[in-house]
């Protein structure tokens, strides 16, 4: 079975061909990180807007990227949420229309749960059970993942997602839109221990989350910093936030250790109280090369496994949209003619299907 995949909850446009027999045959990603800069976030009409324009060019480019004209098509997949409703709309109406003028079936699929079904695009695919950490700009949550659509919420951020607490922190330290890839970047010229951040919830029981602190004491520590320059007359230069590059690496790295060793603690946690033995990070986040090396650490310790999407399919890709709804076809799902857009929808909401 050879399924396009459309992807276009947020500010990414994500097209991809993927086959049940061969594998990813080819993707093609239009970001628009240069679009929203300016404004510091993505603003949903100009991501409706882009995706309109994007949405077809990309779809021309995968099919002749993967060799195969239109009519080879068996479904088409599309993100049906959680997401931005224009932004959706935008990708499942082409996603529809296309399957029904092709006379083929159309599928949508869970944008979550296309993350959490990334790893399978690599060539060691994790089985199932497994525990996942989901990791994103807009979602923090562990689940117990007993075959697809089996879900079971075991934690989540109370407040801001892991991404968002990234994005937050990078932007009060005047590094610019999106944040964590920029964050992560700072910190490795960071020194270790010269700042200490707390890390939250983890001498709590329970696998919930919470990252809001931990931007609001990024921006007090910062705050102190800027007040300590100004009164030692610093040789460097120092930014808009009265920091110099050092302050900035800094800072970044205290935020980076403390946001991965939450979720590192959580995640043992998690595998120690399901006496799990495979555990899958996905989303943005898991892209974070400290957040893989200490999970890595950690799971190897417990002699389980860890497995991760390659770092162009942690962010938003049509990849990920392609095989998940390439697995629900399979087991025989579609969607009638009317679209449903979703902002919020729960995981635990989708039907499972039986796993060969
Ligand atoms: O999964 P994703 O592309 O979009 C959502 O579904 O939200 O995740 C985007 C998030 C952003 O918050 C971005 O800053 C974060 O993932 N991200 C990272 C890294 N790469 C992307 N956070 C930390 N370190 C990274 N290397
Ligand atoms: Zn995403």
């Amino acid at each position: 079975m050879i399924v396009l995949g459309i992807e276009s909850s947020c500010d990414e446009t994500g097209i991809a061909v993927y086959s049940s027999e061969e594998g990813l045959l080819a993707h093609a990603l239009h970001s628009q990180i240069a679009l929203h800069a300016e404004y510091g976030g993505v603003v949903p009409e100009l991501a409706s807007r882009d995706h309109i324009r994007y949405l077809i060019p990309l779809i021309k480019q995968a099919l002749a990227q993967a060799g195969i004209k239109k009519k080879t098509l068996d479904g088409v997949a599309y993100t049906a949420g959680p997401g931005l409703i224009g932004a959706l709309m935008s990708g499942a109406s082409v996603a529809r229309s296309l399957a029904w003028a092709l006379d083929i079936p159309a599928v949508e699929v869970h944008h979550m749960e296309g993350h959490l079904l990334a790893p399978m695009l690599e060539a060691r695919p994790p089985s199932f059970p497994f525990l996942a950490l989901l990791v994103s700009g807009g979602h923090t949550l562990l689940a117990d993942v007993k075959g697809i659509g089996q879900y079971a919420l075991l934690g989540q951020s109370l407040d801001d997602a892991a991404g968002e607490a990234f994005d937050k922190t990078a932007k009060l330290l005047g590094l610019g839109y999106p944040g964590g890839p920029a964050l992560a970047a700072a910190a490795k010229q960071g020194h270790a221990g010269y700042y200490h951040f707390p890390r939250p919830m983890v001498d709590r029981p329970g696998l919930d989350f919470s990252f809001s602190g931990l931007k609001t004491y990024a921006l007090n520590t910062m705050m102190k910093q800027a007040e300590k320059n100004l009164a030692e007359t610093v040789e460097h230069p120092l930014n808009a936030q009265g920091l110099t590059e050092q302050n900035v690496a800094d800072i970044a790295l205290a935020f980076e250790q403390a946001a991965v060793d939450t979720l590192v603690v959580k995640s043992q946690r998690a595998l120690i109280q399901q006496h799990c033995q495979r555990l899958v990070i996905a989303g943005g986040v898991s892209a974070n090369l400290r957040l893989r090396e200490q999970m890595g650490q950690m799971v190897k310790k417990h002699h389980a496994e860890l497995f991760y999407p390659a770092v162009e399919f942690c962010t938003d890709n049509g990849a990920m949209i392609a095989l998940a709804g390439c697995l629900r076809l399979q087991a025989g799902q579609m969607q009638p003619l009317e679209i449903a857009a979703r902002a919020r929808w729960s995981m635990q909401a989708l039907p499972s299907i039986n796993q060969t």
